[in-house]
């Protein structure tokens, strides 16, 4: 099943969310079990500008409720639909660039339906048309940084 935010946006808003809390609960585990058992951060952020309500509020009732959990980390998404993993071997690239220890995750998805436009990725939920390993090595820089900083 593909997960849709403005379809899952739209579905609990008409059950009463972002003011009924048992529509926002329910709309986070959607999100949640969507996403492999965790609530991508990005995702907290996109449902809160469509909920029109305060992110703060969703990261609350994350804590709150034990079932929930919150994956903060970055996500790269990358096209493996036949038009784009013809254009490029954007795959390959992140593979032999970043093996296991991203720092991020990586996911592979079907089809973005921006075949015209490929190849196409997703940083955190955010569109790239005509990706590239140049593009990609500028958006994983951050998250890069980020766990390769010695901790004090
Ligand atoms: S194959 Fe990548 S958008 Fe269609």
């Amino acid at each position: 099943m593909n997960f849709s935010m403005e379809e899952a946006l739209s579905y609990y808003q008409k059950q009463g969310a972002p003011n009924d809390q048992s529509a926002l609960i329910a709309l986070l585990t959607e999100i949640q079990d969507a996403h492999g058992g965790a609530i991508p951060a990005y995702l907290v952020s996109q449902a809160a500008e469509g909920l029109k309500t305060k992110e703060a509020l969703l990261l609350a009732l994350i804590r709150r409720i034990p079932r929930l959990r919150l994956k903060d980390t970055h996500c790269l998404e990358l096209c493996a639909g036949p038009n784009c993993s013809k254009r490029a071997a954007l795959a390959d690239f992140v593979e032999k660039t970043y093996g296991k220890d991203a720092g991020f995750e990586i996911r592979y998805v079907p089809c973005m339906r921006q075949c015209g436009k490929g190849p196409n990725l997703r940083w955190d939920g955010k569109l790239y048309n005509r990706a590239d390993e140049a593009l990609i090595r500028e958006l994983t820089a951050v998250a890069r940084k980020k766990t390769t900083t010695p901790s004090k």
